[in-house]
């Protein structure tokens, strides 16, 4: 494996971007791809099978077309159904997932933690069982959450009434939210409005370990590579990424 091969990242749609975007500003000379499964999002309400079953085919595919030295999972719930079979499936391959964060907001002593994640997470991450009779946590699904930030995303604002119609109901009830899926990173604004509460995302913590975990390139092109499996939201991603790059 070379150590200018591209870091291959792959989500249900643009949440993974929201990791992407960390990696980038550490990893800035190194190659990227960044995949979205907008043929079959959302992936959060879909059987641990469907799920299990997307993620493999598309990563055989995708791997065989790029060559990755590093795949990351930029999505909790393809994480908590695939990542054993993942890591199984690509021994040569780092495999980087992601998990809700909430360890970090129960360290920091939060007493009442919201934790937003999809039905499929919530269902099958392993470490989520560890918690499951812990006082402190609420765990809620919401569950057109990620598909409405993929069809709002220069839009946000868009969001906002049902954002507020199906958080209100936590307002004052809860100190800490946990943002337990790569979509809900990418309107944690407008989550702010109305849960003004200290939020968690593991994105930091999870493009330290990609960083060091991959060997350095130092590749000339650094271009990212956007690949939507629906070909008619191939530009919107492309447009989508291109215009969170700016800032990075
Ligand atoms: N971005 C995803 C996650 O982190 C999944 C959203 C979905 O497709 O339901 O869980």
């Amino acid at each position: 494996m070379n150590d200018d091969n591209c870091i291959l990242f792959f989500d249900s749609g643009l949440g993974g971007l929201s990791l992407f975007l960390e990696a980038k500003k550490l990893l800035k000379k190194q190659k990227f791809v960044y995949v979205a499964d907008f043929l079959n999002s959302p992936y959060g309400t879909k059987s641990k099978k469907q799920i299990k079953n997307l993620v493999l085919s598309n990563l055989i595919q995708f791997c065989e077309e790029f060559s990755p030295k590093c795949l990351v999972l930029a999505c909790n719930t393809a994480t908590a159904v695939a990542v054993d079979f993942v890591r199984k499936t690509f021994k040569n391959i780092v495999v980087i997932g992601t998990e809700p964060a909430i360890l970090p907001a129960l360290r920091a002593g939060f007493k009442k933690i919201l934790v937003l994640c999809t039905h499929a997470t919530k269902e099958h991450n392993k470490l989520l069982r560890n918690y499951k009779n812990n006082q402190k946590l609420i765990f809620y699904c919401p569950n057109k959450l990620a598909g409405l930030v993929d069809e709002n995303f220069l839009n946000k604002e868009k969001l906002m009434p049902y954002i507020s119609k199906i958080l209100s109901k936590f307002k004052g009830k809860v100190d800490a939210v946990v943002l337990g899926c790569t979509h809900y990173v990418l309107v944690k604004e407008q989550i702010r409005k109305v849960l003004d509460v200290p939020m968690f995302d593991g994105n930091e913590a999870i493009a330290k370990q990609i960083a060091k975990n991959v060997k350095k390139s130092n590749s000339k092109s650094s271009k990212t590579v956007f690949v939507a499996t629906d070909e008619n939201k191939q530009k919107y991603l492309e447009q989508v990424g291109n215009f969170l790059l700016k800032d990075v």
